[in-house]
């Protein structure tokens, strides 16, 4: 098993570690009784988890309480969960002396993170992400909660997880789309922190693929180190943390703009695309990283065009609503270098971008 150890957020809050490793969902709810002794568990889940078999490793014939989110996905990722799970808790007698666990992908952990902060002023919370996304991005960080009818994650807190579980084994039952999407937030991840990592994305990609688990452990305790690393210094997304955002602008964008048909990850590798193009038109990118990228998200079988139906005025107005754009106009992270972000004079890892780079970006992933 590998620990990664995640030092205190914020001055109130405590360290925690993540722990990652194969199987390790049937020693999970063991060792968070130990820990928090005389504690009942509360398991907050979804159905295709369950039906995966994960649900059952994870309790075995423990007798816990558990709440299965039906349907999964986004479409729950709202306020009426967040109270029926609340009221669950409350009939099965569930007090402040309980701990929370999220099994399941990033929907279940925000969501299971967000009713562990507000059930009874705020109960311990594991999370076991089971999905590429979760098990590289949303886990740690603390950033919890669920979307409005008007928003994504319009309600919602900073609380870091208790503990983390990351068995690599729950990903052999994601299927292959999903799974490969969300390998993109590892790419992302390597491209602004870590040259090393992103040489291993290199050179194991086809063992990642067929999803070797002692590949997905090392990449594993990667990103959680670099997530990690970041959210330490800069919790509340004042300035280093945006640097997460790496192919987010754009890709946010596409990903409305498409109505949701393309997946995040998906619609974040041709926001990758564009970022890099602009850095080569802005002259801060010699290429290279641009043209590494694009190989290794290719390999992952990611779009290299977006979808015809949308347009570049389509995409400008989407992102001049993005939350980080200033007066209207989005602002980029971008990498100079593989590993590295580059930095404006004034210190912001967001740069603003003038229309005519951007254009000629947006032109770059036109079909
Ligand atoms: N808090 C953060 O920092 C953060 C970061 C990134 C993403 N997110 C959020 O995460 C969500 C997306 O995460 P996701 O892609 O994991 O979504 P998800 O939880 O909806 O999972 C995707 C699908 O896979 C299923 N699934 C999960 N694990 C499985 C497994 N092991 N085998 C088979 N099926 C499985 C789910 O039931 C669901 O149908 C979004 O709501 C996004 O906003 C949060
Ligand atoms: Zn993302």
């Amino acid at each position: 098993v590998r620990e990664v150890q995640i030092h205190p957020i914020r001055h109130d809050d405590p360290a925690y570690s993540a722990l990652i490793g194969r199987g390790i969902l049937s020693m999970a709810l063991a060792d968070l009784e130990q820990r928090y002794a005389g504690r009942r568990v509360f398991v907050v889940t979804d159905a295709h988890v369950e039906a995966a078999g994960h649900l059952a490793a994870l309790v075995q014939d423990r007798r816990v309480g558990r709440y299965v989110i039906e349907p999964p996905g986004e479409v729950s990722k709202n306020m009426n969960t967040v109270i029926a799970i609340l009221e669950a808790m409350e009939r099965e007698k569930y007090g402040r002396d309980s701990v929370l666990a999220a099994l399941g992908g990033g929907t279940v952990g925000d969501i299971g993170g967000f009713v562990a902060g507000i059930f009874k002023r705020g109960i311990p919370c594991a999370q076991l992400p089971t999905t590429t996304v979760s098990q590289a991005d949303s886990a740690v960080g603390g950033k919890v909660g669920v979307d409005s009818a008007l928003s994504k994650n319009a309600y919602g807190l900073f609380r870091q997880p208790a503990r983390v579980y990351v068995d690599v084994t729950t990903l052999a039952t994601m299927d292959e789309r999903g799974y490969r999407a969300g390998l993109v937030e590892s790419v992302k991840h390597a491209l602004i922190a870590d040259e090393a990592g992103f040489e291993s994305i290199e050179a194991n990609l086809e063992k990642l693929l067929a999803r070797d688990e002692a590949t997905l452990e090392e990449i594993a305790e990667r990103n959680l180190t670099i997530k990690a690393r970041i959210v330490e210094q800069d919790p509340e997304e004042k300035n280093l943390r945006r640097v997460l955002n790496y192919g987010h602008t754009v890709g946010h964008a596409i990903e409305s703009a498409s109505g949701f048909r393309m997946l995040h990850g998906e619609s974040v590798a041709l926001g990758i695309l564009a970022a890099a193009r602009i850095a080569e038109e802005i002259g801060i990118s010699d290429g290279t990283a641009g043209r590494r990228a694009a190989a290794v998200l290719r390999r992952l079988g990611m779009p290299e065009k977006r979808p015809p139906e949308v347009s570049a005025a389509q995409l400008a107005e989407a992102m001049s609503r993005d939350k980080k754009s200033v007066a209207a106009a989005p602002r980029f992270v971008l990498v100079d270098r593989i590993g590295h972000v580059y930095r404006a004079k004034d210190g912001e890892y967001a740069v603003p971008v003038a229309p005519a780079a951007l254009a000629k970006a947006l032109e770059a992933i036109r079909a």
